[in-house]
């Protein structure tokens, strides 16, 4: 049982085995604190879903057999420029926020598009369903790279649009429980010209705030750098002050031992997207690793790159995509060079990333269930019938593969509870 202060803090954790339980469980109960479970009830932390493309919901799913680029071009950029119409991205929004609430995910950080007004409704959706936000303003001025009718026109008026975005949210904010955090986003090196990755970098230092992009997620991007700059995009963003303690770099697949060690020196995190990585990363990210030279990593759903906005799914695939690693992608190699068992991620660590990965990387007080830290939390139905004796690893283990949404019961950020049974166009 748990007992929650007035802030949403957890206040005190009372478990059974405690000398004055009784005691302890009737005084919560005065002070009318108490956070109790059914006997079938487990609690954990709520999920931090440290990659999302909150306007790409509508495609969760669609075209997943399209190169990046033909995918971005075809699919991804005609959907995201219907967010000019504010009322459009209200209804996408708001259905959003409350299915990835549903899912347990109680934090998500956001790439939104390149619309302020649009951005403005995933930030109020946020508030209003009672999520922690972290959203960003999409940046991408390359005129090379992105379409005519969906991108930033100029340095001068995307780096104004980020600055606007940033101070409208800190203001909005003023008269709101659980903060949005405004994000620096550039998409990614190609889809943003030189000044704009410079501006940027200098606005994350003037505001002290997070930044999100993708790095070294494909060879084309890769390539796109090395050609240009004659440096990896690792670089790049570094050299343009985009690495930093607060920086959330997606995908990763294709970083090198150079670039991880940059990482690592600058505690940038990394956003493993295990689903969205079959599909476009071009390789396997080797997670186990990752996690054992102690490089900050949390896990990301990256819709619609990956179809699932579970973070459980996510968890699975990236237990799955380590066993990958470890086979080797083609059984015909010589098994020497297939990997080790070292590189196989466990289902604790896949749980670390999803929770306390993801918190560390926001520097967000959760993740975990401890005084101290938010009341940010999800209570589960384990009601699956046990045919044999099962120890607590046993059942970790299957409830980690076996839960859904539907198990998912009750969902708390901060201490409020979430109604997950609101309207899709509730407002
Ligand atoms: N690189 C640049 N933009 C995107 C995006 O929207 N999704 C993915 N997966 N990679 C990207
Ligand atoms: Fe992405």
């Amino acid at each position: 049982m748990l007992c929650l202060d007035h802030q949403g803090y957890i206040a005190q954790i009372i478990s059974p085995q405690m000398k004055d339980y009784q005691l302890l469980i009737d005084a919560a109960k005065k002070a009318d604190c108490l956070l109790e479970l059914a006997a079938d009830q487990v609690i954990l932390p709520g999920f931090i879903d440290l990659h999302i493309h909150a306007p790409q919901w509508p495609n969760a799913g669609v075209a997943l057999d399209q190169p990046l680029e033909q995918w971005l071009n075809a699919y991804t950029f005609p959907l995201e420029k219907r967010y000019q119409d504010p009322s459009f991205a209200k209804k996408v929004y708001a259905n959003l926020v409350q299915e990835l609430l549903a899912q347990g995910t109680t934090t998500a950080l956001y790439f939104g598009s390149v619309h302020n007004l649009g951005n403005l409704e995933l930030v109020k959706a946020c508030y209003h369903y009672g999520q922690r936000g972290f959203v960003g303003k999409v940046v991408m001025d390359n005129p090379q790279q992105t379409p005519e009718d969906y991108r930033d026109l100029s340095t001068a008026q995307a780096l104004r649009d980020t600055e606007d975005f940033i101070k409208t949210v800190q203001q909005l904010n003023q008269s709101e429980s659980i903060p949005v955090t405004p994000v620096i986003t550039p998409r990614f090196v190609p889809s943003c010209t030189t000044p704009t990755l410079a501006g940027l970098g200098y606005l994350a230092r003037q505001y002290n705030l997070p930044i999100q992009s993708h790095c070294s997620e494909s060879d084309w991007e890769n390539d796109y750098a090395i050609q240009n700059y004659h440096q990896r995009d690792a670089e790049v963003l570094n050299h343009f002050g985009l690495l930093t303690d607060k920086a959330v770099m997606a995908h990763g697949t294709l970083l090198n031992e150079a670039d991880l060690n940059l990482f690592q020196k600058r505690q940038v995190a990394l956003a493993h997207c295990p689903i969205s990585n079959v599909y476009f990363g071009n390789a396997v990210l080797p997670a186990k690793e990752i996690l054992e030279r102690k490089n900050k990593m949390g896990l990301g759903t990256d819709i619609s790159g990956g179809f699932s906005p579970s973070l459980y799914q996510n968890i699975r695939q990236a237990v799955i995509s380590s066993h990958q690693l470890h086979e080797g992608v083609d059984a015909r190699i010589d098994p020497s060079t297939r990997g080790s068992s070292r590189k196989m991620l466990t289902m604790k660590n896949a749980f670390y990333l999803a929770t306390v990965g993801g918190a560390q990387s926001l520097h967000v007080p959760a993740g975990v269930i401890q005084v101290g830290h938010y009341a940010d939390l999800q209570i589960v139905r384990q009601n699956w019938q046990a045919f044999q004796a099962e120890t607590p690893v046993m059942r970790f283990e299957k409830f980690m593969y076996h839960t859904t949404k539907a198990n998912i019961d009750q969902v708390m950020v901060q201490g409020k509870l979430i109604n997950l049974n609101q309207g899709v166009n509730d407002d």
